[in-house]
């Protein structure tokens, strides 16, 4: 039974992906320092797959502590998530926002090779396209400029691991582009557990709706769009969650230590903010106040997924349907807040 290290297995997608992965017969072992993550759903992941977690809470920084989960398990591959994600916070704060995610992921790259080496998917964004030309994005559309350095580091780091499998023939990479990660695990055990007020959209339709927060804002009615709103590709976290194991049964199937390959991870569908927001009023019967309002800085009109690839290579599709996906992110947010 192969041994799978998931560094910051505490929160939102790697909680979701430690599920799958042990329902596909794997041993996980979780690392996170909890800098963005308390263990509930770490706790739900547990209940769930009726199993304990080895977890170790840790920074990925720290290169000692990182050998000493290397000493106490056989680690036959890592699924790297630990990282910093809020968009505007790294604007604000550039150089925290390089040091974690720089650092960690060349410390657990480091500790990887020092250790035989191995396969490692690591979480990248569509934020690396930035606003394509052509719609929808496959992997050969070019990168575009980093608007923000939390991009920057997904650039970077998906650099690093291309140039590194290249010059160490005992790792075997996979970047998984993710484009818009949406919803809970249909127990309402795990979800997503934004601090202080959402950034994204789907937390903040369901903390208007369990009335938390008074309206929902949407940015941009001028896009040159069907219904003037902006276009996104959301995959439910589920989904995506199996998209880590299928990537690992192709490196372990295909056995090619040297490659890195990438893979968009989306449903191939675009929707509308307007959309997404009638969906969930409907699939759940509930009324969700919202206004129009002016754009938001660094937002692009849209951006979804050509999914082929992933289709065709890692054998994997997305599933669920949105509608789905909107109730589980609802019985979420009420489940928390106790509705
Ligand atoms: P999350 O914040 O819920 O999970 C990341 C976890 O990493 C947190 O539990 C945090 O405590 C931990 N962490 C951060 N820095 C660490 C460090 N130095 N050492 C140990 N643990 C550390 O975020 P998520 O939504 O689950 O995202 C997981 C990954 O996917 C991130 O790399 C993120 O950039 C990427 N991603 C997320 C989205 C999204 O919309 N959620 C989209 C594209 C890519
Ligand atoms: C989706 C749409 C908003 C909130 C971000 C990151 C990206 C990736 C996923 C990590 C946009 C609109 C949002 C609100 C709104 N994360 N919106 N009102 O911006 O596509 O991607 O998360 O890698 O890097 O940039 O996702 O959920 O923030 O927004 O109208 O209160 O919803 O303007 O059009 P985004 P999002």
């Amino acid at each position: 039974m192969k041994t799978i290290l998931i560094t910051g297995g505490a929160g939102y997608i790697g909680s979701h992906t430690a599920v799958e992965l042990v329902a596909a017969g794997y041993q996980v072992v979780v690392v996170d320092n909890l800098s963005n993550a308390d263990t509930t759903c770490l706790k739900g992941a547990e209940k769930i797959t009726g199993r304990s977690l080895p977890f170790y809470e840790i920074d990925c920084c720290c290169k000692e502590d990182l050998q000493t989960v290397f000493k106490k398990h056989p680690i036959d591959g890592v699924i790297h998530f630990a990282a910093f994600k809020a968009v505007g916070e790294s604007v604000e704060k550039p150089l925290m926002y390089y040091k974690n995610n720089l650092t960690s992921f060349l410390t657990v790259l480091e500790v990887l090779l020092e250790n035989g080496g191995g396969n490692i998917v690591f979480s990248s964004s569509a934020t690396v396209y930035g606003q394509p030309d052509i719609l929808p994005a496959t992997e050969d559309t070019p990168r575009g400029v980093a608007t923000n350095p939390y991009g920057n580091t997904k650039q970077i780091c998906e650099d690093i691991l291309t140039d590194a499998v290249k010059a160490h023939p005992t790792l075997q990479g996979i970047i998984l582009r993710y484009f818009n990660p949406i919803g809970a695990h249909p127990s309402a055990l795990m979800g997503e557990l934004p601090r202080g007020v959402p950034n994204n959209l789907v937390p903040f339709i369901t903390q208007t709706a369990a009335g938390v927060r008074d309206v929902l804002q949407i940015f941009g009615s001028d896009y040159n769009t069907p219904d003037g709103t902006a276009l996104r590709d959301y995959i439910d976290v589920n989904d995506l969650a199996r998209a880590h194991v299928s990537a690992l049964q192709k490196m372990y199937t295909k056995n090619d230590p040297g490659s890195c390959e990438i893979y968009n991870v989306g449903t191939g569908q675009p929707l509308s903010v307007l959309e997404l927001v009638q969906k969930f009023c409907a699939v759940n019967n509930i009324k969700v106040k919202y206004k129009m309002a002016g754009r938001r800085q660094g937002d692009v009109e849209a951006v979804w997924a050509n999914t082929s690839l992933a289709n065709k290579h890692l054998q994997w599709k997305a599933e669920v349907p949105v509608e789905e996906t909107l109730a589980r992110a609802w019985a979420w947010e009420k489940k928390i807040r106790d509705l």
